[in-house]
């Protein structure tokens, strides 16, 4: 055959297939999820997310070690407290669990970078991201108390807060926030685009933060909207963002793109709990190849133009990155 152009040439062997691979994942790249409750010497499995663990404030330690040993150098925290109220109090306490937390992975590891997810619906008796008013999530209001549990975080000495309700105006409240209290140099990875996806189902049995009436649908976005995602995008950056986020990451890999094409920003996508157990799900049945899967999958992400990827299989990629 007559045949100038033959992609195969680039693909003969494993040393030229390296030496002309466009996207390669790295370590540093990634950020492990940690969720911490209250109580001693629990570290117990997640029925919902298998393989995930909830850890007391004292069993931690162990966790930062190994992380550290992996090379992961990102966690984002969540917290389970054991009071909930209408105002989701618990949130921006100065005792609370997250807040706690923070200090002590700041003891155990002070270089780790500790990004918080800053948000109410773990901490409302009703189980919405913000706080009511007749039945509707009043916006204003809930940025206020979004802003008040970032500047907890920081106080606490978290180096990111990760604001996840979607309020409008919530950057802006924080970011003035912060520099009224002199963290102007706390940055903010906000979950800009994020959808109100199905995906997070098993993330909310875990976190024990369903609605109790209602969906999240007048705050999070419609998943069949892309445009809409370069205007939150743009509104957060004006209002101080310094990260930018898609999540879920799998069926929003356009967005992603578009996002990545638009605004030069660091961009993280978060790899959510439904993306997990699908994967595991299968695994277990031994329809996929769960270490070729997972690899495929983030590196797909990087592609499409993630910076930043925030995943359950974090050390899992970790321990295959080093050819374990
Ligand atoms: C809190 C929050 C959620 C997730 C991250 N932060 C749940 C939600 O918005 O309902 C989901 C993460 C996941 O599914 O892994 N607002």
């Amino acid at each position: 055959m007559d045949l100038v152009k033959r992609g195969r040439r680039l693909r003969r062997s494993p040393g030229i297939r390296k030496l002309v691979r466009e996207t390669v994942l790295n370590v540093e790249d990634l950020i492990y999820p940690i969720f911490v409750m209250e109580g001693t010497g629990v570290k117990k499995e997640m029925t919902s997310l298998q393989g995930q663990y909830y850890y007391s404030l004292d069993t931690l330690e162990e966790e930062i070690r190994e992380l550290e040993s992996l090379g992961i150098n990102s966690i984002i925290l969540f917290g389970l407290p054991d009071e909930k109220d209408e105002a989701g109090s618990e949130a921006y306490s100065e005792n609370g669990i997250v807040q706690r937390a923070i200090r002590k992975i700041k003891e155990i590891s002070p270089e780790l970078v500790v990004i918080t997810d800053v948000c109410l619906c773990q901490y409302t008796s009703h189980g919405h991201c913000g706080v009511l008013h007749n039945h509707y999530i009043d916006n204003d209001k809930s940025a206020e108390l979004i802003a008040k549990t970032a500047l907890s975080h920081a106080k606490a000495g978290a180096d990111i807060v990760a604001p996840s309700d979607m309020m409008d105006g919530r950057i802006k409240a924080i970011r003035t926030l912060l520099d009224k209290e002199g963290y102007e140099d706390i940055a903010i990875m906000s979950y800009s685009v994020k959808y109100a996806s199905a995906f997070y189902g098993p993330f909310r049995d875990v976190a024990h933060s369903a609605p109790s009436f209602g969906d999240r649908k007048t705050y999070q976005m419609d998943s069949g909207n892309a445009l809409e995602a370069l205007r939150e995008a743009e509104q957060d950056i004006e209002e101080g963002a310094d990260f930018l986020m898609v999540k879920p990451a799998m069926a929003y890999q356009d967005v992603i793109y578009r996002l990545k094409e638009n605004f030069p920003y660091p961009l993280a996508a978060y790899n959510v709990s439904g993306e997990y157990c699908m994967i595991k799900a299968a695994a277990s049945q031994n329809l996929i190849d769960e270490k070729a899967v997972v690899m495929e999958m983030l590196l797909g992400l990087k592609r499409s133009g993630a910076d930043i990827i925030i995943t359950y299989f974090a050390k899992d990629a970790a321990r295959y990155l080093r050819g374990e």
